[in-house]
């Protein structure tokens, strides 16, 4: 985005707005949400006139909630005292369970004592940070109580930002659209999915189509394969009940990978708007070969980490996957051929997210002999986690006499100025006030990255589950099978 469009989203963003959060009690608002929130209070990016209006079941005061804020963001970093003591003073608590119509109905009350005071109807941002399973709930009271309804065609919009997953498979998700279009226009939905607003995973369109020097190796010719990793050493401790009901595939495989996939290979989209990017994104996800009983067998490894069945929460004879390794394949005249390896796994030896692109082996017949017998091939590296860089693996003449090659690296680091990170929760916040949701995904991508995964969850059962130990190398968990 140019300066312009920044100072113009800027510009949108200064209308008085309430962030109304269901579930402000839970992990995601305290460790995402509100230090997002401040952040952006401290970089002015917010609206000179904003409230954050926690709505949860517990019965506790404002001046509690504001230090349950207070406690939450300092989890995560320090701030100035006078910062956190003017960000709390838009703090608001509205208790409530979301079940009964009076929670909307005080919470209207709160909201036009706020909209008074500051004389004018205010924007509304309702953040839906709960369990899927409460979606429909909430979404239906929102609705029937009319909080949901702008107060006019031009003034004082309302959005819902809704977590992921997305459904359970492609009948549900289709259901919770047709409730969401049944109560919002498609303009006030938001569909979260973080990953899409991560700094480095942004840069993918920008690297790939404003620089000649890629694009023309970008397909099957020169490409040999893709690998897409999301590698956690984080147990599903404090969340069984939720994995274990979805693991893996569900839980990233169906969206942060899938996404990431999608930005390597979608074609260049006619122009940056919204709904130009988010069709070529969805159009790669068509051309997925989906999954059969046969195929499943030479191109998915699945495993499960020895502890998970002691997770609270979890079944004792669970057979959830924490891990997995698929061979993803798009069908069109770009990557026929090309395998998308993508892998993921909780309890692993190592936090990391990258994409590596492994370009077609250059060296073979070269003019000179390596240095050492290397199986390197030129490739460019993709870091997410924890570096934010880029880093091209190149081959170049050893220094002096002899006539060998060698792999070098050039890189380029977001690291190197730590004032340009930005969280993907506070661009999350970000886009949605500026009314952006080019980095949201939309019906049609929902709709066929579910009909990918759920070809492949549906024949799971006839491949082995495969034990591994918690700190366990990906590479070891994925050498346990012979089926990629
Ligand atoms: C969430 C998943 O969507 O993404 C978590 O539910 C996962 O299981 C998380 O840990 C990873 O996100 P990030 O930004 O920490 O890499």
């Amino acid at each position: 985005m140019n300066n312009s469009g920044i100072n113009e989203k800027i510009h949108r963003h200064n209308v008085p707005t309430i962030f109304a959060i269901f579930g402000v009690t839970g992990d995601l608002a305290q460790k995402k949400i509100f230090p997002a929130l401040i952040d952006l209070y401290q970089k002015k990016l917010l609206p000179e006139k904003f409230a954050v209006v926690g709505i949860a079941r517990r019965d506790i005061s404002r001046e509690d909630f504001q230090k349950f804020v207070r406690d939450a963001v300092l989890k995560k970093k320090t701030y100035d005292e006078s910062i956190l003591v003017s960000f709390l003073e838009h703090v608001q608590y509205s208790q409530g369970n979301f079940d009964v119509s009076e929670t909307y109905i005080n919470s209207q009350k709160l909201f036009d004592s706020i909209d008074a005071g500051w004389g004018q109807c205010s924007n509304k941002l309702f953040y839906l940070s709960v369990p899927p399973v409460l979606y429909e709930l909430i979404l239906n009271h929102l609705a029937d109580s009319g909080l949901s309804v702008p107060c006019d065609d031009m003034n004082g919009w309302t959005r819902i930002l809704i977590e992921k997953p997305f459904g359970k498979d492609v009948e549900t998700a289709q259901k919770l659209d047709i409730l969401l279009g049944t109560l919002f226009k498609e303009e006030q939905v938001y569909r979260i999915d973080h990953y899409l607003e991560k700094q480095t995973l942004q840069n993918i369109l920008a690297f790939r189509f404003s620089n000649t020097l890629f694009e023309p190796l970008w397909n099957r010719k020169h490409i040999e394969s893709v690998d897409i990793k999301l590698f956690e050493s984080n147990t599903a401790k404090g969340r069984g009940v939720f994995y274990d009901d979805n693991g893996a595939l569900r839980d990233v495989g169906q969206n942060h990978l899938l996404q990431m996939l999608a930005l390597i290979a979608m074609e260049q989209p006619k122009d940056l708007h919204c709904s130009s990017v988010r069709k070529e994104r969805a159009r790669v996800f068509t051309y997925l070969q989906k999954y059969t009983k046969k195929s499943i067998k030479t191109g998915v490894v699945r495993a499960q980490y020895n502890g998970f069945r002691d997770e609270e929460g979890v079944a004792k004879d669970s057979d959830t996957e924490t891990f997995f390794s698929l061979v993803a394949r798009i069908k069109n005249r770009r990557w026929r051929g090309v395998p998308f390896r993508l892998t993921s796994g909780k309890a692993l030896k190592e936090s990391r997210v990258e994409i590596i692109i492994n370009f077609k082996d250059a060296t073979k017949g070269s003019f000179m002999p390596m240095q050492h017998e290397m199986q390197e091939h030129n490739k460019l590296t993709i870091s997410i986690q924890p570096e934010e860089k880029i880093a091209i693996l190149f081959w170049v003449k050893v220094p002096g006499f002899e006539h060998k090659i060698e792999p070098k690296e050039l890189y380029f680091s977001y690291h190197e100025d730590a004032s340009v990170h930005i969280d993907a929760y506070e661009k999350v916040l970000f886009d949605c006030i500026a009314g952006d949701q080019t980095s949201f995904i939309n019906t049609a991508e929902v709709k066929s990255s579910w009909k990918f995964i759920m070809s492949v969850k549906d024949n799971l059962r006839h491949i082995p589950l495969h034990k591994y130990h918690i700190g366990d190398n990906p590479e070891d968990i994925m050498s346990l099978s012979n089926n990629l």
